[in-house]
């Protein structure tokens, strides 16, 4: 089965979050269970220098009326397709905002035109490669559909809700620039309360619609996480399910990792202490200290709920306990951190950034992560903390509700704990579970069994990738026989 995935961001080309780490290990997956996938990408700048070599493919004239030559690659076991339009991606800044951080004045065209060059492609422009499915991920890529509908082309199409929050919602008055027919601007296709929605578009006319928890899947059909989309979901409700995401196991392997200096595995944890050793001094933290280091690595928005952090990390280093929070967003939530953090010499850190190495470094040595997150479809942080011993303390929602196992009694009995819960999610919830994961660091025999039973937890893509290849085969062979 030949799949053609939709993504403006693919690990390890291009990345800003989980987005990325899906759609680059996803397909690796896959191709145990003989599904290709050649995945299509924006060429940003980022994405051009990492090519070493590309085989043009075809050159696109006019879509929207840029010019895009269409490069084939393969980097890393992944087939590319790279669409290089100079006049749209080869800019300073990154895939959605530029250099000052404001959003690219033109993204409604520089995504339309992506999701208009796959179209073409599951159209047949290319000749010899067509695919049987194309899987489309967020509002960046969900009007191909659209365009596909447009013209006539039936193979069938996924769309995955990686983060509802985000909608692409643009004026109606771009539909002629969009090159749409009136016809597409409807409450069964685009329109959005007198705007048009990219992501309503790909909702509308996707065969199925996948989310990447259970939890999120059932979640975003009430209005208090459907963001406005909640009723379309409901009216799409039968070909809506959840999938929860795994994480490459090569990449995220605390045994063989090049960025710690120290590699370690459940049967090595004590090697661990040395890694933490490490961070302490690369955050400029106090060596000495015997209580948790509690991390954070992050988007720092209201979504991730750092801003409830930042009111908690004070009791955290009153009982013994040091912070590190790695990350960017939001300049009030990056503020009220590094605030916080000026009350705490040497005791908590906030650094603000993105780079993967540091990623990396935090989970080999924190003794627990912190995602106390409003909304969270799958989150994949408190996936990379279990299986580097950290651990997590989470909010119970989205895939964080269904991925760790909150150490009550129960579960600490049957030892199948993995970390914290805590609900409701308001700052006092997030007080409450931090002094649970105090107290529980106290008995290290305790601490020790959380962080084994986390390590050895089952988080790979390979049931995950199972459900996947069954929704792609289950609507090929549909198409096949609406073909016959
Ligand atoms: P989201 O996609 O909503 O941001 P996820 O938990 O699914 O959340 O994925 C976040 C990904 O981005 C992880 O791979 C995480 O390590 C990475 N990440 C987040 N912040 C940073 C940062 N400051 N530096 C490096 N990687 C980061
Ligand atoms: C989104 C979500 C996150 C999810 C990621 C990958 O960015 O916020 O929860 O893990 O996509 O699916």
């Amino acid at each position: 089965m030949k799949i053609l995935s939709v993504t403006s961001e693919i690990f390890p080309l291009i990345k800003t979050g989980g987005l990325a780490d899906v759609t680059g290990s996803l397909p690796k997956a896959l191709n145990a269970l003989n599904v290709d996938t050649t995945t299509i990408v924006p060429g940003y700048p980022k994405v051009m220098a990492q090519l070493k070599s590309a085989m043009p493919l075809l050159t696109f004239d006019d879509l929207l009326g840029e010019r895009a030559c269409l490069l084939h690659t393969r980097v890393e076991g992944l087939s590319l397709f790279v669409l290089d339009a100079p006049s749209l991606y080869d800019r300073p800044g990154g895939p959605y905002v530029d250099e000052h951080g404001i959003d690219h004045h033109d993204n409604w065209k520089r995504f339309a035109v992506l999701s208009l060059a796959a179209a073409e492609i599951a159209n047949g422009v290319l000749q010899g490669w067509v695919p049987d499915l194309v899987h489309t991920h967020d509002w960046q890529s969900a009007l191909t559909s659209v365009y596909m509908r447009e013209r006539g082309c039936k193979t069938p199409v996924v769309l995955t809700i990686h983060n509802l929050a985000f909608q692409g919602q643009y004026s109606a008055g771009l539909l002629g620039e969009l090159r749409l027919s009136p016809r597409a601007y409807s409450l069964d296709q685009l329109e959005y309360f007198g705007d048009i929605s990219f992501l309503k578009g790909g909702l509308q006319t996707a065969d199925a619609i996948t989310t990447v928890s259970p939890t999120y899947a059932r979640e975003i059909l009430t209005p208090r996480f459907g963001m406005g989309l909640d009723g379309v979901l409901n009216a799409r409700v039968a070909v809506l399910r959840g999938i929860v995401n795994g994480i490459d196991l090569e990449i995220w392997d605390p045994a063989t990792d090049p960025y710690l200096p120290r590699n370690y595995d459940v049967g090595s944890l004590r090697r661990k202490r040395d890694n933490r050793t490490a961070l302490q001094h690369r955050f400029g933290l106090d060596p000495s200290c015997k209580g948790p280091v509690f991390s954070a690595v992050s988007r720092l928005t209201w979504q991730k709920g750092f801003d409830m952090f930042a009111d908690t990390a004070d009791e955290v280093i009153g009982n013994g306990g040091q912070v590190i929070v790695f990350g960017q967003g939001d300049k009030d939530i990056e503020q009220a951190l590094i605030n916080t953090a000026a009350r705490h010499p040497g005791q908590m850190a906030v650094h603000v950034g993105y780079d993967e190495p540091t990623a990396h470094l935090i989970h080999g040595g924190s003794d627990a992560i912190v995602q106390p997150s409003r909304f969270e479809p799958c989150g994949l942080t408190q996936l990379y903390a279990l299986r580097y011993g950290c651990v997590p303390v989470v909010s119970r929602t989205g895939g964080l509700s269904e991925t760790i196992i909150d150490a009550n009694d129960a579960a600490m009995s049957a030892r199948v704990a993995t970390g914290f819960q805590f609900h409701p999610v308001t700052t006092d919830g997030l007080r409450l579970a931090l002094r649970r994961a105090m107290h529980a660091f106290q008995e290290p025999k305790m601490w020790a069994r959380l962080q084994n039973q986390g390590m050895k937890a089952k988080f790979s893509w390979e049931r995950s990738a199972q459900q996947y290849a069954a929704v792609y085969a289950n609507l090929v062979r549909k198409a096949g026989n609406a073909a016959f």
